[in-house]
């Protein structure tokens, strides 16, 4: 690319990287809204990569978040085939805690007592209130029963399995089913939770199956949908460093930084950041974040 002149005639690389960021910005307001959707055409490839990078070094410094759609994106290979996958994937997994822990299913003991310590700090008098909770990504509700049945006195839980929603209901949850005032059967993607209403929202390894721009959608509805007090608490595997998809169950795991970048650009807080301990070394850390 040829450096424009600046004001005094000569070129500088600021002034360049500047009109390289205006033209990708002009660019960028257009694909947007649609990037991950018909993402990795050609000619969305070939805008990246050059304009992109050619303003990289001044995006860097101003605007972190919009080098991660299409990161991510470039790991997911096509958001329809992303979902696509995980939906069979879940398919065949069994409505059981086996199922929802994968091949870790001893450490689901040590999560849940972690995730119930780290509930604490945020919950009670001057926190957040104890009438209902949400639980997305609920599968079976193993987080709704072990975690959030003992605190709220209403749960409602959301997933896009019918089979893991009706396994909560019919069995795993026993009596307690009574206090599940409703079963949303929704992609997160989809699915817009009603307005004020949680004192918390709870997200535990589902995270890592939206693309982040889906993510950070939800994540703005999520807020909307908080009472006065609320939080809501990712909990998710993040990466060492950058992305990482696994194409098995069609997840992608992310870096703290990108999460956090995600976070603020849906115009949320960080309260609170702690790593589950007492996981295994050879597992991804995964880390739990309160936000409001
Ligand atoms: C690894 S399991 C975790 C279940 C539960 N959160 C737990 O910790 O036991 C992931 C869950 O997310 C659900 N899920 C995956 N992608 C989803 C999506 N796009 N929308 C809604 N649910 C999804 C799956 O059906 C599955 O129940």
């Amino acid at each position: 690319m040829e450096a424009p002149a600046d004001d005094d005639g000569a070129s500088s690389p600021n002034v360049m990287y500047k009109a390289a960021h205006q033209a990708f910005r002009d660019r960028w307001k257009e694909t947007d809204d649609s990037m991950c959707r018909h993402s990795m055409s050609f000619h969305l490839h070939h805008t990246l990569r050059s304009e992109f990078f050619a303003s990289y070094l001044y995006l860097m410094e101003k605007i972190p978040l919009v080098k991660l759609f299409p990161v991510t994106c470039e790991y997911i290979n096509g958001e329809k085939q992303f979902y696509y996958r995980a939906q069979q994937f879940y398919e065949d997994v069994p409505a059981s805690e086996e199922g929802m822990m994968g091949d870790f299913v001893e450490i689901s003991n040590i999560d849940l007592e972690g995730s119930r310590e780290f509930l604490k700090r945020f919950v009670g008098p001057g926190k957040a209130g104890t009438h209902c909770a949400l639980d997305c990504g609920s599968g079976i509700g193993r987080v709704t029963k072990g975690v959030l049945l003992p605190v709220f006195e209403k749960m409602e839980m959301a997933d896009m399995m019918e089979h893991f929603l009706l396994h909560a209901h019919e069995e795993y949850l026993g009596d307690d089913a009574d206090r599940i005032e409703t079963y949303y059967c929704y992609n997160l993607q989809e699915f817009t939770p009603p307005k004020n209403k949680y004192d918390v929202v709870w997200m535990q390894w589902v995270a890592c199956h939206l693309t982040d721009k889906d993510l950070l959608d939800f994540l703005i509805r999520c807020k909307r949908s908080l009472r006065p007090n609320g939080v809501m608490v990712i909990k998710d595997n993040m990466a060492r460093q950058g992305c990482k998809l696994d194409p098995l169950d069609s997840s992608i795991s992310r870096h703290l930084d990108i999460m956090r970048s995600i976070i603020a650009k849906a115009g949320l807080e960080v309260l609170a950041i702690q790593r589950q301990d007492g996981f295994p070394d050879s597992i991804m850390p995964v880390w739990m974040i309160a936000i409001k």
